[in-house]
């Protein structure tokens, strides 16, 4: 059969907007902030931007260039392209299962969290909630929507399963129409669009001043300083730094899989040093300069310091989805305020989901040489029955268990993996080379080392600690944290991530022993 055409950027704009959007999610909105405030505010910023530094931005010089490189041999997931940097090795390609599975395991929920930020925009923008004045109010509103209760708000989980299905459907109709006719044209215009949203309400909370007389500590300068003033002595907290990393990682996207798939529809001569760092430095803007001057500054100035810590302690949404919509209401043009606020963070969903969903279709089109309508088609058709599990369990601690092997422990496995196997097995002299390939800026020299030893030596040493720490592997392993009645559905996650995950490898076996066949014949 002959081979397709490969897919390809249709500019460097395009593929900076992709590769931004796909770092740009609900993880700088709504991840970023609960873990300031958990962590301690000011606390936690040393450690973020130490491993900004040291992990976040060598792992992204690091998947742009495999990308790029194993794009050349026609591979643009991780199994094609880790054989391709190490071909003499019959089990690497193994390995890059996990850049297949990651992503695909948090695509299953976060898909649904995005389809709450679309119900959200409708009903801010049609006055729904306008009425809800408490907390407690607004709690209730957000575990009636989600179907955790029956209440005066919801008494089904219709509209929820109806905005997933639209939100599928958004996800599917990007992917269906490819890298440049599709994620590409979209993310164009939707990184600028929130972009514009992100700066629209950060100027808005900045100008907020002292709201109540009463209470002049409960600034906005105040507010800012919550997250800017310096505790040094956080960097003795090992848990302030692995959340630290953590939120790097997730916000980045990087030590997924999915930056080296968006970097494999590149041309050989394409930049990849000086994009790299711009798509970084536009997730930090939104992530640092807009995310982070948005609710955790407002939620100070109306709550204070004390009232944010107990409402990110309980729970992850509840800054988001009912501390934010509370804010938003006590201001000018609450409706229209909230539909800013709840279609940045769809729009910053979309165009990280679809970039979840890449690896998988790639792996499908490249390795089995499939069309990618039948891809989409496939990939659409698993996701979406898998979907259904953080649907109907998501009160049964389904997702937190995707979101630690997604979302948390396959990002460091992973990014562990490709470092070594650039920095070591490839070498890193022909690693430097290779990022510096028609680069458009000279990395800093001590990145060469960075990338060699320090970034390795720090991803080895948070798995290190997590086998070894009291609340690491083990119990994990034995579900300590997870109430004696959610056990049964978190084995049974376990057991179907364990499933999807031997599937993948036998994909792989079989592409391979196809394409061996298809070599001989
Ligand atoms: N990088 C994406 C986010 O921050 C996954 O949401």
């Amino acid at each position: 059969m002959a081979r397709k055409i490969r897919d390809s950027w249709g500019s460097r704009f395009g593929v900076i907007m992709a590769v931004a959007g796909s770092a740009v999610g609900l993880g700088n909105f709504l991840r970023f902030p609960v873990q300031a405030v958990r962590n301690g505010g000011g606390a936690f910023m040393i450690p973020y931007f130490v491993a900004l530094l040291l992990v976040g931005i060598p792992l992204m010089w690091v998947e742009w260039s495999i990308g790029r490189y194993g794009g050349g041999f026609g591979h643009s997931s991780a199994p094609g392209v880790f054989h391709s940097l190490a071909e003499k090795n019959r089990f690497i390609k193994y390995f890059g299962v996990i850049g297949i599975f990651g992503p695909l395991v948090i695509m299953i929920y976060y898909t649904y969290i995005e389809s709450w930020t679309l119900a959200y925009s409708v009903f801010a923008i049609t006055g729904r909630y306008a009425a809800v004045t408490t907390q407690e109010g607004m709690q209730s509103f957000l575990r009636g929507y989600q179907g955790l209760e029956r209440n005066q708000f919801f008494s089904s989980m219709v509209p929820a399963y109806s905005f997933f299905l639209v939100t599928f459907a958004v996800n599917m109709a990007v992917l269906a129409h490819g890298i440049k006719g599709g994620i590409e044209k979209f993310c164009k215009v939707a990184m600028p669009t929130l972009l514009i949203f992100g700066v629209i309400l950060m100027v808005r909370v900045l100008f907020l001043g002292t709201p109540d007389a009463l209470k002049p500590d409960w600034n906005i300068v105040n507010g800012l300083g919550y997250l800017w003033n310096p505790d040094f002595s956080a960097l003795k907290s090992a848990r302030v730094w692995l959340a630290a990393t953590g939120q790097v990682f997730f916000t980045l996207s990087v030590g997924l899989g999915v930056i080296l798939t968006y970097a494999s529809y590149l041309k050989k001569g394409d930049d990849v040093a000086l994009s790299g760092l711009t798509a970084v430095s536009m997730n930090e803007t939104a992530e640092v300069i807009i995310g982070g001057s948005m609710i955790i500054p407002a939620a100070f100035v109306f709550f204070g310091p004390l009232a944010i810590s107990t409402i990110a302690d309980s729970g992850a949404f509840n800054l988001g989805f009912v501390t934010m919509p509370m804010i938003l209401s006590r201001m000018p043009f609450p409706n229209i305020s909230g539909f800013l606020w709840f279609s940045l963070l769809f729009l910053a969903g979309v165009t990280s989901s679809v970039s979840m969903a890449q690896p998988a279709i790639a792996f499908l089109e490249d390795e089995f040489n499939i069309s990618r309508s039948k891809a989409v088609a496939i990939f659409g058709t698993v996701t979406f029955t898998l979907c259904n599990a953080a649907i109907f369990f998501l009160g049964r601690g389904v997702v937190d268990e995707l979101d630690f092997w997604g979302g948390t422990f396959c990002l460091v496995l992973f990014a562990a993996v490709e470092v070594i196997l650039f920095g070591w097995v490839f070498g890193i002299n022909k690693a430097w080379e290779e990022v510096h390939h028609g680069a458009d800026m000279r990395i800093p020299r001590v990145y060469k080392y960075i990338i060699k030893y320090v970034t390795p030596g720090f991803l080895i040493a948070v798995l290190f600690f997590w086998f070894f720490q009291k609340d690491g592997w083990l119990s994990v392993i034995r579900m300590d944290h997870v109430a004696v009645a959610d056990r049964p559905y978190v084995m049974a996650t376990r057991i179907g991530l364990s499933l999807i995950f031997i599937a993948l490898a036998v994909m792989v076996k079989l592409a391979w022993k196809k394409r061996k066949k298809g070599v001989s014949a």
